[in-house]
């Protein structure tokens, strides 16, 4: 039985996944490691407001857990030590370097991970890959964990997680699966048992689907890639409603119903953003090429190149629209972060168009409830396009939406925050230059409202 587990990387996925787990098991220590001295330190404040994270709910989960059966700590020596099953949470960015640039995962702190558990691991370990990695990573670090190790026995599993930011602790409390991938043999068919009883504390076992590791692995990048695909699949057809007088939304609507399709992730939007729709189709591309199977590749590379473009005609739109010309105009935005409910901004659609728009001269004043003015300028500046001085000359960052679209030439909402809905516009309009515009890259206002206060109003797909 699993009594003590340690959790290496305290970010988006191994914070709420290993709270949880804690909230659920009480008879389970979990601790959860990082390196990064700030991060835990924030995970271990006092005021549950300030953790590093913000999900809705997370706080209570903490909250009732930490200090209990749940720590955080950068003592990664004495945790893994300590475990039984230790869940590799650290981040697998798109290499950014040598062969496979651009494409393929970066496996460094993966491997770190995994030498590092080799040298502490006194006493048999369970290894449960919880970040999404490439297909066949599980061998990699089986072999570094067998080779380099004390001489004890590791299992290694695949238990990647499904969860969506802003509705984690949802979708971890109730997951329409938990997947574990595990060796076929004996031992590993006890490992995978081990954790199946973990989750099994407080999800029903019919939903606990065990396959092999490299399904596991796969299977991962392939929900990614087909909720990606949706995507870029509504937001190509966005196009062609704007050319031909269909509106996306009722098309969607309209296609959702069948129950083949189903209704969900077709909400067409200025782009998908996040750490994981890109990353993991890259990841995947880059596996099917290495494969030879250039065709299979440039099936998946088109969902990333659909998204590229939906952007990027975002962009386009508002300077053309604004008489070809932003220089010297202000343009609010309203949100920053990939999607409502979240912190994070990784790959958010808001830093390309903001780029777009600056490099025209644009003057770019955001409004998010929820990033903090530090990570809009690093989105900014991680881009390389200009320098910071640069970039700061052109983009200033608002605490309240009302202040960012005063004196604006045009609005353009990049997140879907619920706030934005019960905003006084008519208050906004008056405090706008006209003629007033909107670009709603969510679909998020009631455009016919807006017309009526004065706005000209354009929605993504209408
Ligand atoms: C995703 C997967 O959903 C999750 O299962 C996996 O574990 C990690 O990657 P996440 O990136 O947190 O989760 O958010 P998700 O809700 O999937 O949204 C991704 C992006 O797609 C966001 O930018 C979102 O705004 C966009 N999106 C989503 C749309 O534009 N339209 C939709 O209909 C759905
Ligand atoms: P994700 O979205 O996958 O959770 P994050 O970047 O939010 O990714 O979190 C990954 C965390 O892993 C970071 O806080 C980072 O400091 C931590 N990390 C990376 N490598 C190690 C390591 N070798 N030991 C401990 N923590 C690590």
């Amino acid at each position: 039985m699993i009594k003590n587990i340690c959790c290496i990387g305290a970010g988006y996925v191994g914070g709420p996944t290993m709270a949880v787990i804690a909230q659920k098991c009480p008879h389970i220590k979990v601790t959860v490691v990082d390196l990064n001295q700030d991060r835990i330190n924030a995970w271990n404040h006092e005021d549950l407001s300030l953790l590093p994270i913000y999900e809705p709910g997370l706080d209570t989960v903490v909250g009732e857990a930490r200090g209990r059966n749940l720590f955080f700590s950068t003592e990664v020596d004495k945790a893994i030590d300590e475990a039984d099953a230790i869940f590799i949470s650290v981040n697998t960015p798109t290499k950014t370097y040598g062969v496979g640039k651009g494409m393929a995962a970066d496996l460094k702190y993966i491997e770190l991970c995994a030498r590092q558990i080799a040298r502490v691991a006194k006493s048999d370990k369970i290894v449960i890959e919880k970040s999404t990695l490439p297909v066949r990573t599980a061998q990699a670090i089986k072999d570094i964990l067998d080779h380099t190790g004390n001489g004890v026995n590791f299992q290694i599993l695949s238990n990647p997680e499904f969860l969506a930011e802003g509705t984690a602790i949802e979708d971890l409390f109730a997951p329409d699966r938990v997947l574990i991938g595990g060796d076929t043999s004996p031992e590993g068919q006890k490992a995978i048992q081990k954790l199946v009883d973990v989750y099994a504390n407080w999800v029903n076992r019919d939903n606990i689907l065990t396959t092999n590791v490299w399904s596991s692995e796969l299977s991962k990048l392939t929900a990614n890639a087909f909720l990606a695909q949706r995507v870029s699949s509504i937001n190509a057809m966005s196009e062609l409603c704007e050319k031909t007088g269909a509106d996306v939304n009722e098309v969607a609507k309209a296609i959702g119903l069948d129950s083949r399709i189903g209704s969900k992730f077709l909400k067409s939007s200025v782009g998908f953003g996040g750490s994981c729709f890109q990353k993991d189709i890259l990841n995947l591309v880059y596996i099917a090429k290495s494969y030879g199977l250039n065709e299979v590749a440039d099936y998946w590379e088109q969902v990333i190149i659909m998204n590229d473009h939906q952007k990027r005609r975002f962009s386009k739109n508002i300077i053309s629209t604004l008489y070809n010309t932003v220089s010297g105009k202000k343009i609010a935005f309203l949100g920053w972060a990939f999607k409502k409910d979240t912190n994070d901004t990784r790959e958010s659609a808001a830093i390309y168009v903001a780029d777009d728009l600056i490099s025209e001269q644009a003057n770019v004043a955001v409004f998010d409830p929820k990033v903090e003015a530090d990570q809009i300028h690093f989105d900014l500046n991680y881009l390389e396009t200009r320098s910071d001085s640069e970039n700061k000359k052109y983009i200033a960052i608002e605490s309240n939406g009302y202040d960012a679209c005063k004196n604006a030439h045009a609005i353009a909402i990049l997140t879907e925050w619920d706030e934005f809905k019960s905003y006084d516009w008519q208050k906004i309009y008056d405090n706008m230059l006209k003629p007033a515009f909107v670009f709603d890259g969510r679909n998020l206002l009631d455009g016919e409202k807006l017309e009526k206060i004065g706005f000209i109003y354009q929605a993504i797909g209408k």
